[in-house]
């Protein structure tokens, strides 16, 4: 039986009862089977146009793009890793994320953010430092990331994961992607206080509405934030010099969430959970991580110990500081890159992590604050670091840093930072080799994959994956207990 144009219309549109002539069940049965042929067919076309895909594109040309086009090879589907929760992202109004990076050229008081928001967080690409086993030239993976830019990269790669969840209700955790360190730096200089706390207010009454909040009190949320927990901490006490932070990790409801910070309170921070400062490597794959990896366990270690970076003014830690650069310059076994104010050498990444491949330890006295991304470009090139305090690390990256501190580190108490350079040629030789072997095992885990890596590409746990893992067994925890 042939159909007449005028059947196939009415095919397409579900109405086939029209067709008088079609009374036998033989001919309903026909029909059924076409339905079911044309259907097949029709799905067919559209899984090969639209492979299923966890993306979602967010509009914004600032951020370089969400990854809204797609591969022309369909993927699989990628699986959810079975220790992370399936976790839901906010939809936030834009004035909570993008569209702050609008106004990037003053969302930091002493840098033009414009550069380093591109490509979402990753900032610009920089040549491959390894050109013999380069990455492919339109899929770079080394970028001179910012360093506080933790919480734009964490959402780009938490779009993309296989374990987002778009129902709120399958899920056990709740991303809000709020960038509040971009927010913070860019209130700095804001005298009035009621002022420089109103978004994080709004955030809070925007975030407190949600049903979905409400349900368990905000447990079961988290931020993540690129910033150091100070800067969001501001004591009103008059004693308390006034630096520039706002309120928002002291609010009432946050003070109920997770927060996720490049730097956590170590005294105040009980639901503050350090991540790792962003370096600026941002692989795809594990293949690539491996080559890294052998390329500096070869490297040629020529001196005993360096220091990138400047000397500080803040009264305490300035002390450090001074004695460091003068114990550096004093021995010709120290290699030094000086930080000027204004001079380009301590962030070109190529340079830093050149000369860091030449060291087999990295000085990490405190910076501005206690932690420094410093820290995080060191163990990416395998020189072991050497601490002043134990808030640079120990207290801060629970969650990544292998179990025992001397097995990858070195700590320099006030007893023994007068005399670096004896302290570090003491210890012996293979006890140094097993010490940055662990170091370099510990790349993958802090490191910030590329947002547009697919897991299976990846094939290990970077720092986001990390950081959802830790945080499912925390907030099941949690809420067992409650
Ligand atoms: C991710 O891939 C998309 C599509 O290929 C591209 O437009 C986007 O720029 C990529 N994202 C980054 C951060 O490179
Ligand atoms: C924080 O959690 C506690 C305990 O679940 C609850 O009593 C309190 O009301 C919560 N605070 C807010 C602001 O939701
Ligand atoms: C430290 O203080 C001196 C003089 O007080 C000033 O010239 C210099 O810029 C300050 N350095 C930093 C890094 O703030």
């Amino acid at each position: 039986m042939a159909f007449r144009p005028k059947d196939k219309h009415s095919l397409l549109l579900f109405s086939y009862s029209k067709d008088k002539a079609s009374n036998s069940i033989l001919v309903k049965a026909k029909y059924l089977l076409y339905i079911f042929l044309f259907f097949s067919l029709w799905l067919f076309l559209l899984f090969l146009c639209f492979p299923p895909s966890p993306d979602l594109p967010t509009p914004s040309a600032i951020a370089g793009g969400a990854g809204g086009e797609e591969d022309d090879v369909p993927r699989p589907p990628e699986k959810c890793d079975p220790d992370i929760a399936p976790f839901y992202i906010y939809d936030l109004p834009t004035r909570f994320n993008l569209a702050l990076l609008r106004r990037c050229r003053s969302l930091n008081i002493y840098t033009d953010m414009c550069p380093h928001v591109a490509h979402r967080g990753l900032g610009q690409p920089v040549p491959h430092p390894l050109s013999s086993s380069g990455g492919a030239a339109d899929s770079p993976s080394w970028y001179a990331t910012h360093q506080f830019i933790a919480e734009m990269i964490f959402h780009a790669r938490a779009e993309r994961h296989p374990c987002r969840t778009l129902d709120p209700s399958s899920a056990l955790l709740f991303y809000v992607p709020f960038y509040a360190g971009l927010y913070t730096s860019s209130v700095f200089r804001v005298s009035d206080h009621a002022l420089r706390d109103a978004l994080a207010v709004d955030l809070v009454a925007h975030i407190s509405s949600h049903a979905a909040f409400r349900r368990r009190r905000g447990r079961d949320h988290f931020l993540a934030i690129g910033r150091t927990a100070w800067d969001l901490m501001r004591s009103d006490a008059a004693s308390s010099p006034d630096f520039g932070a706002n309120r928002l990790l002291l609010l009432p409801e946050v003070l109920n969430m997770s927060i996720l910070t490049v730097e956590r309170h170590p005294w105040k921070g009980d639901n503050q959970f350090g991540i790792p400062y962003p370096s600026y490597f941002h692989p795809f794959s594990a293949a690539e991580v491996a080559a890294w990896q052998a390329e500096v366990r070869r490297s040629k270690r020529s001196h005993l110990f360096m220091f990138v970076g400047g000397p500080r003014n803040a009264t305490d830690k300035a002390a450090v500081r001074a004695e460091i650069l003068r114990q550096c310059g004093a021995s010709d076994r120290c290699l030094r890159v000086e930080c000027k104010p204004g001079s380009p050498k301590c962030h070109d990444p190529e340079r830093v992590l050149a000369v860091m491949k030449q060291a087999e330890f990295c000085l990490q006295p405190p910076g501005d604050s206690f932690t420094r991304r410093s820290v995080f470009d060191s163990v990416l090139a395998g020189c072991v670091p050497v601490f002043f305090s134990e808030h640079t690390a120990y207290t801060q990256y629970r969650w990544y840093l292998p179990g025992r501190a001397e097995d990858w580190s070195v700590l320099l108490g006030p007893d023994r930072s007068s005399r670096i350079e004896e302290e570090l040629s003491r210890i012996p030789k293979e006890e140094v080799e097993r010490m940055r072997e662990t170091v370099i095992e510990m790349i993958p885990k802090v490191t910030y994959a590329h947002p547009n890596a697919s897991r299976s590409a990846l094939g290990f746990r970077d720092a986001v994956d990390v950081a959802l893992v830790e945080l499912t067994k925390h907030v099941r925890s949690t809420l067992h207990e409650a």
